[in-house]
């Protein structure tokens, strides 16, 4: 089908988006942006991408950088698997591709966080390359214009869709920008999961799931993943000096890599880290229970708070930390349920 790669070549120059602040041929800045999108919406990473550009305007500085600096700036963004890796692929750049990027997908993505598709976004946005990128936008986009029918996320009809997006690449190398933010521009803006807009779609008149009155059907719809409900208890100290109890929670699991007052599994294991610090259980103040969503998850967070005093027994503790004044707690990455309960309780929290 020739006609695909010209006619979404055409749209996107007339009716796609432009103007966006990473659309540039700098593979940091593309690279960077590409990461953000990955899971996040365009306009929230409007929010966050100048300010990671500011403090970081250089793959050199982003290296460089401190990682609880690079947590920091992310938080609220979720993910954060994605800014760790952000972190370790700037170094892979700097010392193992000179501090320039490579132009090829296949060298792309070698580096941390960056796969096939994100590689190929780089290399077609920055350097003309001739890949396909294949997210769910453009799985949706393709289902529909070819009428393909299977699981998207079965592994052979994940193959045969990238074949078939391969096979659709406009032949002359100068228009892979404009194609591929064409098809994110096209799945993002017209042909949405729910109410496309077919009226206004340049592939209407060559729709095969159009013709046949399957768009509703097509793609077919992810088998539903449960989601789990997690309860958890937060041991909220503060000291005589107003600081904060905060340690670093470990890369794997949730809210990898972010600062967070100690969270514990149960009451019983409240107790047993309170005691550590000199807290009997009438000292610890139970606070309005927190219900957060993640994606696989629904938190049910019970915070207990509690002063600490200047003779608590603070000897051997079973957990690392470090007590940081509320001045400073910008300068930590903490997960969103945190920051929020810890903006909202403005200092009141005991
Ligand atoms: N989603 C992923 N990459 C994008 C881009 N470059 N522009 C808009 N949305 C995107």
């Amino acid at each position: 089908m020739k006609s695909f790669a010209l006619r979404l070549v055409f749209w996107q120059k007339m009716y796609g988006r432009h103007g966006l602040p990473w659309q540039t041929r700098e593979p940091y800045l593309v690279w960077l942006s590409e990461i953000m999108l990955q899971q996040t919406q365009v306009a929230t990473v409007l929010d966050y991408y100048p300010r990671f550009v500011a403090a970081f305007p250089n793959v050199q500085a982003l290296a460089a950088a401190d990682e609880d600096e690079v947590m920091g700036l992310w938080q609220g963004l979720g993910y954060y698997s994605r800014a760790r890796n952000l972190h370790k692929a700037a170094k892979q750049v700097v010392t193992e591709f000179a501090g320039k990027f490579p132009r090829s997908r296949i060298e792309l993505q070698t580096l941390c966080g960056v796969g096939r598709s994100t590689a190929a976004a780089i290399a077609a946005f920055c350097f003309d390359a001739r890949e396909t990128i294949l997210d769910g936008n453009v799985k949706r986009v393709l289902c529909r214009v070819l009428a393909l029918d299977g699981h998207p996320t079965n592994k052979t009809f994940e193959q045969l869709l990238w074949r078939t997006a391969e096979s659709l690449l406009p032949e002359d190398a100068a228009d892979m920008p404009a194609y591929i933010q064409g098809l994110m521009d096209l799945g993002a803006t017209v042909c949405k999961r729910s109410n496309p807009i077919c009226a206004t779609c340049p592939m209407s008149d060559i729709c095969l799931a159009r013709a046949q009155n399957r768009i509703c059907e097509l793609p077919r719809k992810k088998t539903t993943t449960t989601i789990k409900n997690l309860v958890l208890f937060w041991l909220i100290m503060r000291n005589a000096e107003g600081a904060l109890f905060l340690h670093k929670r470990n890369a794997k699991g949730i809210w990898g890599g972010l600062w967070c007052v100690p969270c514990l599994d149960s009451l019983q294991q409240l107790y047993e880290l309170a005691a550590e610090f000199g807290l009997s259980a009438n000292e610890l103040n139970e606070g309005a229970e927190i219900s957060h969503r993640l994606t696989h998850r629904q938190l049910q967070i019970l915070p207990f708070s509690a002063l600490i005093n200047a003779e608590s027994s603070v000897n051997s503790l079973s957990i690392a930390g470090k007590w940081v004044l509320p001045e400073n707690l910008a300068d930590y990455g903490l997960p969103r349920p945190l920051h929020a309960y810890l903006s909202a309780a403005q200092g009141n929290l005991f």
